[in-house]
Order: structure tokens, then C-alpha cells, then sequence
């Protein structure tokens, strides 16, 4: 993990620029005004989002880019409640209430290694952020994304990512063609054990596939890095509602619980006790 003290979590006033269909997954892309995040957000970093006074709790998003320059954050979203359905009617120049930035974000693979990413669903959006910075560092990344959704799914993104994009649709409709993990196996598989090893892989999605991405890196003896999307309420530390359990040790039952919102939500693949985690989310 970083090992930068993580920036102070602050309140933005923002405003929103741009609010559109994503051409990515069915997904909605938010452009926000927000000049000291962008200058502090770092991949897998999220915003705490006030989707108005009347929702007792903020709504935690993923940060899926930030330009210093330009002084914008951009969000993807799935509209899937009261929240989210709020934010499809925010109009350019409409004031947004942001916490952030939050959590512990991705590090970047050292020196002479690459990076494969792997997004499911809305886990797409810091996957996304995490394709920039590696392309901006001049980083080798192939990003997999998946989406239950076909009907919500676009086969080419017009996002500018600077790595190659290759998408999954899977429902098991005509057009699903497997699950996000089956594509990154067959690449892993079709490489030679030398380029193979300097892998990294990096994920977000829902808990089966990020299993499957801890299975994926036991079997070629790859490292590397998962954002958990944990239901939040407080978002800052402060109530326990969005621990994970993570293998310890030093712990007498051999695990122990971590808060997602700030010793996370990015962890070490290998840390997380993905039994108990599948167990907790009914897998
Ligand atoms: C760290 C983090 C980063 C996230 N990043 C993104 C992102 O970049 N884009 C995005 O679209 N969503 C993201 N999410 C999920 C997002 O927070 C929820 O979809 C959102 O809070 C739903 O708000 P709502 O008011 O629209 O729906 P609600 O009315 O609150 O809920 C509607 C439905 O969504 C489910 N839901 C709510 N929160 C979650 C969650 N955390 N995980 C799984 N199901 C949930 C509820 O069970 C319910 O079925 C993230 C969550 C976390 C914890
Ligand atoms: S959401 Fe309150 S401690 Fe994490």
C-alpha cells in the first residue's frame, strides 16, 4: 500500500459540469469542478457524495479521474436507488456537496512490471482512474472490464484511457461472452512465464469476481491489489459499519476486521480472507 501519509479528507464544494450516458456498461458519467480534490485524488481514493439533506447518508463513489489542471473529478455511476436516481437530474452548474478524498489508493506496480485490471460492474470507475495514472506513468495496463447488463453494454469506450480496453458481457444471454476473469485467465495462459511474472493485477467488482481474481493470482503466483465496494454509512472511521475480515496472524482466530473506508478500500489481494467475505455476502 501508499506509503504516503493519506491526504486529509476535506469538504468541496463543487459544481457540476457535465452529466451524461457513459459509453461504457450503461453507465452515467459525472464531470465535476472540485479544484483541491483533483489536485489530491489518487487511484482508488472515493467521495463521500451528499445526494441532497433529506438522505441521512452520503453515498460513497469511486474516484474514476481527476485533472490537476482543469480542476476536475469525474464519477461513473449506476443509477440503481434514491440516491443515485437524484444524480441523473443534476444539471451543469448545479452545486455537489463531496468528502473527500478517502481510503487508501492503489500503488503502482514497481519498475519493470506491468498491470492487468480487472472491473466489474460499477467497479469499472476506479479501474478506470488506475488505466490513466498507468498510462500517464508510462506503464504497461490492459484494463478487462465486465457487465451483467447487455443491453447496457457498448463494445467500443470512448473514454481516453491510454491502455488497451477489453470488455465482457455476461448474463448468460446470446450475447454474453464469459465472465471478465475467463478473458483475463486465457491472456495470462497465452503468455510466456517471463512477461507473465511481472504481472500486477489490480481489481474491483462484486465479491464472486474478486474472488476469482484472488483465485487467478494463487494459480500464476501473481501479486497484487482489490478495492472492496462495502456498504458504508460514516465513510471516515468512525461506526465499523463496513468492515471486511482480512487474514491476521497475529490474531487468535487467525483473522481479524478491517474498516473498508479507511484501511481500505484498497488491500493487498492476499490479505483479504475471502472465505469468511464470500460467507458475508452470501457466496
Ligand atoms: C468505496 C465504494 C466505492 C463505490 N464506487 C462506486 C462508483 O464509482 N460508481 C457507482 O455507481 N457505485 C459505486 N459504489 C456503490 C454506490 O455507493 C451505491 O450504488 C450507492 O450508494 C447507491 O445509492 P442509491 O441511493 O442510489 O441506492 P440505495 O437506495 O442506497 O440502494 C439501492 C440498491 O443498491 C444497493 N447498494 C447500495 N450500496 C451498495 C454497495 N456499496 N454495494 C452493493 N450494493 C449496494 C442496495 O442494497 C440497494 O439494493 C461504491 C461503493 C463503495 C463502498
Ligand atoms: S463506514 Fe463508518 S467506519 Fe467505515
Amino acid at each position: 500500500m501508499s506509503g504516503f501519509p493519506p491526504p486529509l479528507i476535506g469538504r468541496h464544494p463543487a459544481r457540476v459540469l457535465s452529466n451524461l450516458d457513459a459509453p461504457l456498461g450503461g453507465l452515467r458519467r459525472m464531470i465535476l469542478h472540485a479544484p483541491e480534490l483533483a489536485r489530491t485524488a489518487q487511484p482508488g481514493h472515493f467521495v463521500q457524495l451528499s445526494c441532497g439533506t433529506d438522505l441521512t447518508l452520503r453515498r460513497p463513489l469511486s474516484i474514476a479521474g481527476a485533472d490537476p489542471v482543469a480542476g476536475e473529478v469525474e464519477l461513473l455511476y449506476a443509477v440503481v436507488g434514491e440516491g443515485t436516481r437524484r444524480m441523473v437530474q443534476w444539471r451543469p452548474g448545479d452545486p455537489a456537496d463531496l468528502l473527500g478524498p478517502i481510503g487508501r489508493p492503489f500503488t503502482l506496480p514497481p519498475p519493470g512490471e506491468t498491470a492487468l485490471l480487472l472491473g466489474g460492474g460499477v467497479g469499472t470507475a476506479p479501474m478506470v482512474y488506475l488505466a490513466r495514472a498507468l498510462a500517464a506513468a508510462g506503464i504497461g495496463g490492459t484494463l478487462f472490464v465486465g457487465f451483467r447488463r447487455p443491453e447496457g453494454g457498448h463494445r467500443s469506450a470512448a473514454l481516453p484511457l491510454g491502455s488497451p480496453l477489453e470488455q465482457a458481457l455476461s448474463n448468460g444471454s446470446d450475447q454474453a461472452d464469459g465472465l471478465v476473469t475467463d478473458h483475463a485467465a486465457r491472456r495470462l495462459e497465452s503468455l510466456p512465464p517471463e512477461p507473465r511474472g511481472a504481472i500486477r493485477l489490480y481489481a474491483c467488482g462484486p465479491p464472486l469476481m474478486l474472488r476469482a481474481v484472488a483465485a487467478l493470482a494463487q494459480r500464476f503466483a501473481l501479486s497484487g491489489e482489490v478495492s472492496l465496494e462495502e456498504r458504508m454509512a460514516c465513510g471516515f472511521g468512525g461506526c465499523a459499519g463496513c468492515v471486511a475480515p482480512m487474514k491476521d496472524p497475529a490474531a487468535p482466530q487467525g483473522w481479524t476486521h478491517r474498516r473498508v473506508c479507511v484501511d481500505g478500500p484498497v488491500f493487498p489481494l492476499d490479505a483479504v480472507d475471502w472465505e469468511r467475505y464470500l460467507a458475508a455476502h452470501g457466496g
